[in-house]
């Protein structure tokens, strides 16, 4: 009997819409860096309707199919733009119905990996704070440091998600090695 430990699977989050997202771009950029790791890039903020309390215990197909995606990923890795300080709304409330039900968030334990990107000298640095401080209320393992990108709009090649910059390259890989070893998915039984 032999017993070996998967390939963690990471769950890359962005929480920009935007079809040329810097952010998006980021996470295409960490996914590169991860030689033995499965990241999933989740494309289903758009479709998620706004948080009611009133309505939460009616889960929408949508939300459903996020908790699922968040379950079954050994970690995450969430980027998120900067809008007037903070994260978009869209994606505060993407993780609020993630947190619920009360006391049952899909995020409970789950470790997070948090990267931004901004055309900003700062590189969303305030959204990136923000967003750890919403992950850990809902309960996820956050990971530190985060990793902003400063000046997002010449950051990378031309058409591609190659970083100019070796050392921005250098910091999304120690994240998502930092990410893989916090992961540790369920040991398996092989042969
Ligand atoms: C409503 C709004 C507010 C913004 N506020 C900030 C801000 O506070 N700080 C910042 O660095 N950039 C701000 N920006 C610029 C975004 O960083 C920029 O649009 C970025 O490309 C968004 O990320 P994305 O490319 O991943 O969508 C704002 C943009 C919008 C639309």
């Amino acid at each position: 009997m032999n017993i070996r430990r998967p390939a963690p699977r990471i769950l890359a989050i962005s929480g920009s819409l935007r079809s040329d997202s810097v952010n998006t771009a980021l996470l295409r950029a960490a996914a590169a860096t991860a030689d033995d790791t499965w990241v999933e890039l989740w494309c289903g903020l758009g479709a998620i309707p706004p948080f009611n309390e009133d309505g939460e215990d009616d889960t929408p197909a949508a939300v459903a199919d996020m908790r699922a995606a968040i379950a079954g990923a050994d970690a995450l890795l969430v980027s998120t733009p900067e809008y007037n300080g903070s994260i978009p709304g869209q994606l505060k409330n993407a993780l609020d119905w993630a947190s619920r039900p009360y006391g049952d968030s899909v995020l409970t334990g789950k470790p997070v990996g948090i990267t931004s990107a901004s055309p900003g000298d700062y590189g969303g640095a305030w959204a990136a704070q923000h967003l750890g401080k919403v992950l850990e209320i809902a309960g996820g393992t956050v990971l530190e440091p985060s990793f902003s990108l400063p000046l997002a709009d010449q950051a990378f090649e031309p058409g591609t998600d190659v970083l100019r910059d070796p050392a921005h390259t250098a910091a999304l890989a120690t994240l998502v090695s930092a990410l893989r070893t916090a992961a540790r998915p369920a040991l398996a039984v092989v042969g």
